[in-house]
């Protein structure tokens, strides 16, 4: 019989409470004969402040021996910024070699008169200026420097190119857009540019394209029907996704997976969306975003089907919203639950 041994992190903030709403659905959607394996653990704000632990090695070390995580939220405003971020979230995207940062970024037909969206950004996710590349120089002097060096490299760069491709090509638009600075950023922009019209002519179904980064802000705002599948780097990724959030539901919404798509390591999904430790508590939190993570892990072991009744759930749901009548965060995991299981 078929198992999923999934790793649960709930994290800080409202983490914990759209993590619990993420697994009563994923356990609706799951057949009978599929034996859902939970093991929770208690990494973050609450951890740290305990005895300052972030990511003990026994933890990273049995996270591994997991079919993927599902992760609701890290950091907390009395944490120093950085500690968990660096120390759990990004550790985990580094040492389980999540190179693939993939965003939906979905706007369904039914929004009065403007086009529905529908495009994924794939966000390269191990390396650019997330590396920790860098330095400080007499600091708090007046001759303080400090540097964030970007690391681009042939083998990471082409792969994760190499997914975009292959995502688009299956696709039905067929379209993929390179976003870079490849006009200031020359250097590591060569190594995109050139990447990509190397691995481009290996997919000549595949129509390309390229934006510098400021001219795709504009674009995501006034015209973000025109895109199809978006690779990019680690950090313009990370920016375009929580602008691609505003313009297509809100970022209550946006999925996404840190894939390792050689299957060598677990891969991770979460909502794109932090801890907001202000609504923490108050049953505010929207749990869609970790919903659809959720169909997203599904999709990456292979329960298509239930991914995808996962999204038409949303869907339905969404159609049906009222912003006069805001449900909390347990009505709505219930709403779609009780859609699925009707
Ligand atoms: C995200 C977050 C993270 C990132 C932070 C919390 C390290 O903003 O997942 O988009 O920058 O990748
Ligand atoms: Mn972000």
């Amino acid at each position: 019989s078929r198992s999923i041994r999934l790793a649960v992190i709930p994290g800080d903030g409202i983490g914990p409470e759209v993590v619990a709403e993420g697994l009563k659905v994923l356990a609706a959607v799951l057949p009978p004969d599929v034996k859902l394996e939970t093991s929770p653990y208690d990494l973050g704000a609450r951890r740290w402040h305990a005895g300052g632990e972030i990511l003990p090695d026994a933890e990273l070390q049995s996270l591994r021996h997991h079919d993927a995580i599902l992760l609701g939220a890290i950091g907390d405003p009395t944490v120093p910024s950085g500690v968990l971020e660096r120390g759990l979230l990004l550790k985990l995207r580094f040492a389980f070699d999540h190179y693939v940062n993939l965003r939906p970024g979905k706007r369904p037909p039914n929004t009065g008169d403007r086009p529905s969206v529908d495009f994924v950004v794939v966000r390269e996710g191990t390396e650019g200026p997330y590396t920790g590349n860098g330095g400080a120089l007499r600091v708090g002097t007046p001759a303080e420097v400090a540097t964030e060096v970007s690391v681009n490299t042939a083998y990471g760069v082409e792969r994760v190119i190499r997914y975009a491709f292959e995502l688009a090509d299956a696709r039905s638009r067929r379209k993929l857009t390179l976003v870079h600075k490849n006009n200031v950023l020359v250097h590591a922009g060569n190594l995109w540019q050139h990447t990509f019209d190397t691995v481009a002519a290996e997919y000549p179904g595949v129509t390309t394209d390229y934006l510098h980064v400021d001219a795709a802000t504009i674009f995501f705002v006034t015209r973000p029907e025109r895109f199809d599948v978006i690779v990019t780097d680690n950090l313009f990724g990370d920016i375009l996704t929580d602008l691609a959030a505003a313009v297509t539901g809100g970022i209550g919404l946006a999925s996404s997976g840190n894939i390792n798509p050689t299957g060598a390591h677990p891969s991770m999904f979460e909502p794109v969306h932090g801890s907001a430790p202000d609504i923490a508590g108050t049953g505010k939190a929207d749990p869609t975003a970790t919903v659809l993570s959720v169909a997203l892990l599904l999709r990456h072991l292979g329960y298509e089907q239930e991914a995808r009744r996962i999204e038409a759930a949303v869907t339905a749901d969404l159609a049906e919203r009222d912003a006069a009548a805001p449900r909390s965060t347990e009505q709505i995991g219930d709403a779609l639950t009780a859609r699925l299981a009707g």
